[in-house]
Formats: C-alpha cells, structure tokens, sequence
C-alpha cells in the first residue's frame, strides 16, 4: 500500500453522461426486450448499427493502397478537405473558388465543436454562447469546459411541438454584439423540429445585419430531406457572406460513429483572412490532439470521389433516411392502434432521429423501470432506433404509461 496521500482522495465520482451513461445502464439491463431509445445512432430493421457495404469496400481498398502510418498534417488529408467542403457547400461555390474557406479535420462533430470553441475562446474570451432550447444534452458542457458561459434562446414550443421562432428572431436579434450563436440546421438535435426555408432566409438577414457569430452545427447532412436541401441554410449563410463556423460530422451518415470522422470549416472574408485563420487553428489542434486519425477520413475521402461508390453512398443514406420515416408513420399509427387517444402526429411532421415524447421525468423513469425502455429524462427518443419488431412492445409500454 503507498504510504504517500493519494492526490485523488478529493475527486468526486461525476454524475453519468444523460446520454452515454443511458447506454452504459442499458448494457448492464439482463431483460431481454429492453430498447436503448436514448443515443443517436441509426439502427437498421434488426436492431443493429450497420457497416454500411459502401464504407466495406473502401476500407478494402485503401487497406491495398495505404502506404505508410506516418503522421498526418493537423489539417488531416487534403481530399478529405476537398470533399467535405464541397458537400457543404456545392461543387460549384465561390467561396472555394476565392480561398475563403478554411476546412480542418476533427475526431467527430464533437470535436469539431470543441475546437471551434477553444479557438474562439481566444479571440472572443468574454461572449456568451447561445444555444436554442433546448439543445444537444452535450452543448453546453462543451462550451463550458472551454470556458464560456452558456445562454439559451427560444427554440421549441412544447405545447404547440414545434418552433417558437418569433421568439428565436426575437432574442436573437437583441443579443448583444459578438455573442456566439449555435444554429442547428437541420433535424435539429433532440427536438427533430427545423426551420422552414423562408424562416432560414430570415434569419440569414438577422445576421448579415449583425456583428453576431453564427457557429452552425451541421452533424445529420442526409438524414432530413435528403444532402442537397438539408444544406440549404449552410448555403444561405455562405450565399450571403455571412463568416461563420460550421462543425459536420460523417458518424451518421456514414454510420461510422467510432471512426470519430468529422470536420470545421471557416467562412471567412478573404484569401489572406482565411491563411490566418487555418494557422491558428493548426495550433489549436496542435495543442489539444496533434493531428487527427487517419482511417474514417480517408475512407469517406475515396467514397466521396468515386463516382460509383458515391452513388452506392447516397443510396445507403436514402435507405437509412426513409427507414427513419417509415419508423416514424409506425410509431404514430402504432399507438392509435393501441388505442392512445393523445395525439402524437406532429412525430410524423418532424425530421431526423429525434423527437420528444413529451413525457414527464416520472414517465420516463417508470419506463425506463417497469419496461427496460431506455429515453433521456427530457424524453428524447431515438426514432433511428424503432423497427418492426420492437414498436408493438414499445408502444405497448407507452399506451401503458400515457394511458388509452
Ligand atoms: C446523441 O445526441 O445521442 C448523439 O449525438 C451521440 C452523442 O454523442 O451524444
């Protein structure tokens, strides 16, 4: 036994992570028919989270052609740069066209994010970060841990279950000057409610006419409406010359969660801005991980520029997308068919993984208790999670708790 005092006698045991720590309760549940609703990660119609085929051939083929391990630059590969960039912002952008726009790798959006406020927080130490309300369970102790303080402005309506975007523009448009704006942009993260096209070319005046920063959380690009038109408001804030952060993610759509692939990207004003911007932003990465892994990126590099492979991409995306929606319609119908008489059809109405229940923190333990159905205490249930064999005892467990 060491005889010195142990510098961890006084670290107190944290509480678990709302949305990791679900699942570490989940795989310790022994009942067979519990469902894990809580995490955000697509499941396929048996219940598992899938390699797609598209991400197996090409890891197949850059195993043949990878040459060496050595380190990569902190920017990570330069066709991994090139197709993100031009997945948000379309092949034919100006702003890569001009060099204004700065794009580096990053372990996942979380990362992403991460880095983006550990760079702000040098330029802009005193801002506060706005997040909607609510947000991502994640968001706000990120951005704390990099020092800032956290505010929210009004997002969604839970009596109506969709935006309260009067009051969004509202606060938004009184925030003060250099305040840091988290926007999510589509399938929004954990209400599934986005804004419309019209409410997105709004919100783009609101801030072209602003000294405000938007940094654009960008991490479900195919899971909405489809690649294309779940970029529109990346564009219009591109389109409009708007300078702003976006973190994107390739864990969902390429259902590569554990490869942590993502990036941030810069919009900035000029060529010779957007040189200053990737060489602090190369010491911000360097200080925090050095360079990024290699694997996931060049694997969503090779995917992206193959013609063929692309097409075989986005038809797995299509099939996860509309599986999400097919879910969704099942889930509704379901509990009218188990004769639940509260309407649960704005479900339907509402994009990408998540959506609310709109259950009390007592429901939702009882479900979590009585019928091993795991949700977070918001209620947030992972519609990417439903399939035909679990919804009858889902809804089951629902019709139970909510009543008929
Ligand atoms: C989620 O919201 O469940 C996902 O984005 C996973 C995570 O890291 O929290």
């Amino acid at each position: 036994m060491s005889a010195s005092p142990s510098p961890f006698a006084d670290v107190p045991l944290a509480p678990a992570d709302p949305i990791l720590g679900l699942t570490e309760a989940y795989n310790a549940d022994p009942r067979p028919e519990k469902v894990n609703l809580g995490v955000g990660v697509y499941q396929d119609e048996s219940g598992k989270v899938p390699v797609l085929n598209v991400v197996r051939e090409a890891e197949e083929r850059w195993h043949d052609r990878e040459e060496t391990k050595s380190y990569l630059s902190q920017v990570g590969p330069p066709s991994y740069i090139t197709e993100v960039q031009k997945l948000l912002l379309g092949p034919d952008s100006l702003l890569l066209n001009d060099g204004r726009v700065v794009t580096v790798q990053a372990p996942g959006g979380t990362g992403a994010l991460r880095v983006g406020a550990d760079f702000l927080k040098k330029y802009y130490p005193e801002s506060t970060v706005w997040v909607s309300s609510p947000t991502w369970e994640n968001h706000c102790a990120l951005f704390e841990a990099a020092g800032f303080r956290t505010e929210s402005y009004p997002y969604y309506n839970p009596e109506t279950h969709d935006l309260d975007f009067e009051g969004m523009k509202r606060t938004i448009r009184g925030l003060p000057s250099q305040s840091i704006v988290l926007l999510h942009v589509c399938c929004h993260n954990p209400s599934g409610v986005d804004l419309s096209r019209d409410q997105w070319r709004e919100m783009v005046e609101i801030f072209r006419t602003s000294d405000l920063i938007p940094f654009i959380d960008f991490a479900y690009q195919g899971f909405g409406e489809g690649i294309e038109p779940d970029a529109f408001a990346v564009r219009a804030f591109a389109e409009a010359e708007i300078p702003c952060l976006i973190s994107s993610s390739f864990s969902k759509s390429f259902s590569l969660y554990r490869e942590r692939v993502g990036a941030l990207s810069f919009i900035t004003t000029s060529r010779e801005e957007a040189e200053r911007v990737l060489s602090q932003v190369k010491r911000t990465i360097r200080t925090n991980y050095s360079n990024p892994p290699s694997h996931g990126a060049q694997v969503v590099a090779l995917v992206l520029s193959d013609p063929a492979l692309r097409a075989r991409w986005e038809e797995e995306l299509a099939g996860m997308r509309n599986r999400i929606q097919e879910m969704r319609h099942l889930f509704v119908e379901t509990l009218r068919e188990k004769g639940v008489k509260r309407d649960f059809s704005f479900i339907e109405r509402q994009k990408g993984m998540f959506s609310f229940a709109g259950l009390p923190l007592e429901d939702v333990r009882q479900l979590r208790d009585r019928y091993g159905l795991y949700m977070t205490d918001s209620s947030r249930m992972c519609v990417a999670a439903m399939n035909e064999r679990n919804i009858g005892y889902i809804c089951d467990a629902l019709a139970e708790v909510v009543g008929t």
